[in-house]
């Protein structure tokens, strides 16, 4: 080439490269499903940084990739100061077959994901659910995870309940931290369905990453609380947290109370818990705890079982006792409780042989400690009547839901390298409401010091940042 042809070609290539508009991220990463509105669907949910133009799965059933599947993606943009941007994109599977393994890869025309693959459930009520439970799981020292993602992988379950607090926090460091966690969730959220409450750790920006990232059923308006079932069980998804921010809305507070009084009423319904015996609720905060901090538990009027104190409104124990729940799952404290079956602060054991079976009243635990970068919150040295079992062990709980009067539950001290340091079968051989009219909540101590209490709680800077 002459020297003129050389520096022509060359201002060429300069001046080609110069007009592409830098890199671009159309990899599917942060895949994870949930279960649809119907038996026979599973929703595909992934992120990109780059729009890629469409939302496609490719899927089938013994090993084929021979379906194809189309959704939407919404831009999620992080309320950080970067405002960090990326494409959620959501797809729907139909018409699946029960008890199929089926294989799948998301994308676009643009990037295709790894395969990946999920088992559907039977259909109908008549099987035994196995589900992991826990909350509190950060990004740092999130123990329980590998053990977690291997009993994921040898099949030990069929769902997990993720029962709030993520990553610590998804929104810090622009969102970043959001998008570590759901990488490392990925082995197990792409397999089973990943079923979610809010915590508090999620508040930021109006939830908006809970609200973003996680598709659950039958909550397409992102209200953050819905009821879905499996096998046997109705389970009630509520989010303890919007009685906590009311600057995010005092309408949302009472919609709330609303529809749980709804669904359980609906769920009550002769025909309905014929086929879901079991209700289970879960939530966050708990109503009960005996741990040695000032979080929401620890005090007689507890925001989540009273609801608003003197009058006693939007409280949710008493809806509880008067629909039957049988179970009530929390976390927020870093460390696991069982209690006796409980109501109003009063032990209601069956027996004193058998408490557990056919209490009066529901049974709850709370099981927070898979592990985060706040370590362990203590236990009281008196701890309150109802406590029946307490360890400060990273762990989480396992539930077996054998049939319609069994339901076992057990714990798993990862500190103790796997070992169940708890167990407790629950029976019903009857399900229904534990009292159709049930007593109000008792109220303790000076109206006017509870009223403080409480709306000190709203402007007490630690909710924000506690656990
Ligand atoms: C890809 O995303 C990055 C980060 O949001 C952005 O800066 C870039 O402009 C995008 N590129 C295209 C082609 O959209
Ligand atoms: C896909 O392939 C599987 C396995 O060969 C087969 O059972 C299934 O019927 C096929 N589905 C479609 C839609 O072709
Ligand atoms: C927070 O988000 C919810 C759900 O989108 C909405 O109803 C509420 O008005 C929002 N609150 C504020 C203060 O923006
Ligand atoms: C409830 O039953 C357990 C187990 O028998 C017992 O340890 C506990 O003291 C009982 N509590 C009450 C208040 O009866
Ligand atoms: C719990 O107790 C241990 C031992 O007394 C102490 O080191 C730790 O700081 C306590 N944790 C909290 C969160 O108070
Ligand atoms: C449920 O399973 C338990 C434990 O295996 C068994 O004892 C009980 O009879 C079963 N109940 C029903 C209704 O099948
Ligand atoms: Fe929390």
């Amino acid at each position: 080439m002459e020297l003129q042809q050389r520096v022509l070609f060359t201002i060429l290539v300069f001046g080609l490269a110069c007009s592409v508009h830098g890199i671009v991220w159309y990899e599917p990463e942060q895949v994870h499903i949930a279960i649809g509105a119907n038996p026979d669907e599973m929703v595909i949910v992934w992120n990109t940084v780059n729009d890629t133009g469409e939302s496609k799965v490719l899927y089938g059933s013994g090993g084929k990739l021979n379906q194809t599947a189309s959704g939407s993606r919404t831009k999620f943009v992080d309320g950080g100061e970067e405002k960090r941007s990326q494409f959620i994109h959501r797809v729907v599977l139909q018409g699946l077959s029960e008890k199929t393994e089926y294989a799948y890869i998301v994308g676009s025309s643009l990037a295709w994901s790894n395969s990946f693959s999920f088992k559907t459930w039977p259909r109908g009520e008549k099987w035994s659910p196995r589900i992991a439970l826990f909350g509190d799981m950060g990004n740092e020292n999130a123990q329980s995870l590998p053990r977690l993602q291997v009993e994921t992988m040898q099949g030990m379950y069929d769902a997990i309940l993720h029962v709030g607090d993520f990553a610590y926090d998804m929104d810090e460091d622009n969102a970043r931290v959001g998008d570590n966690f759901m990488r490392q969730i990925e082995p197990m959220a792409s397999k089973i369905p990943y079923l979610t409450c809010p915590g508090n750790h999620e508040q930021a920006y109006n939830f908006s990453n809970y609200r973003n990232r996680f598709w659950m059923p039958e909550d397409e308006n992102k209200q953050m609380y819905y009821s879905f079932t499996i096998g046997p069980v109705r389970f009630l998804s509520l989010a303890t947290e919007l009685i906590f921010f009311p600057q995010y809305g005092l309408v949302p507070i009472v919609e709330q109370y609303k529809w749980l009084k709804r669904t359980l009423a609906e769920a009550n319904k002769p025909e309905n818990r014929a086929k879901h015996p079991w209700i289970v609720a879960f939530g966050h905060r708990p109503m009960y705890c005996n741990n040695d901090d000032v979080d929401d538990c620890t005090h007689h009027e507890s925001l989540v079982r009273v609801g608003i104190p003197i009058l006693h409104l939007l409280g949710w124990e008493k809806l509880f006792m008067e629909y039957g729940v049988d179970l009530a799952v929390w976390a927020h404290e870093h460390s696991y409780e069982r209690m006796w079956p409980v109501y109003d602060r009063q032990v209601m054991n069956a027996s004193a042989q058998a408490p557990y079976t056919n209490p009066k009243a529901p049974v709850h635990i709370v099981t927070g400690s898979a592990g985060c970068r706040e370590i362990h919150d203590n236990f009281t040295t008196n701890p309150q009547p109802w406590s029946a079992f307490r360890s400060l062990d990273y762990g989480y709980t396992r539930m077996h839901v054998i049939n319609t009067t069994h339901l076992y539950l057990e714990q798993v001290s990862d500190d103790k390298g796997g070992l169940v340091i708890d167990k407790m079968t629950l029976i019903k051989e009857r399900h229904g409401p534990h009292d159709p009219n049930p007593r109000d909540v008792t109220p303790k101590g000076d109206p006017l010091m509870k009223l403080w209490n409480t709306w000190g709680k709203y402007v007490n800077i630690d909710t924000y940042s506690k656990k």
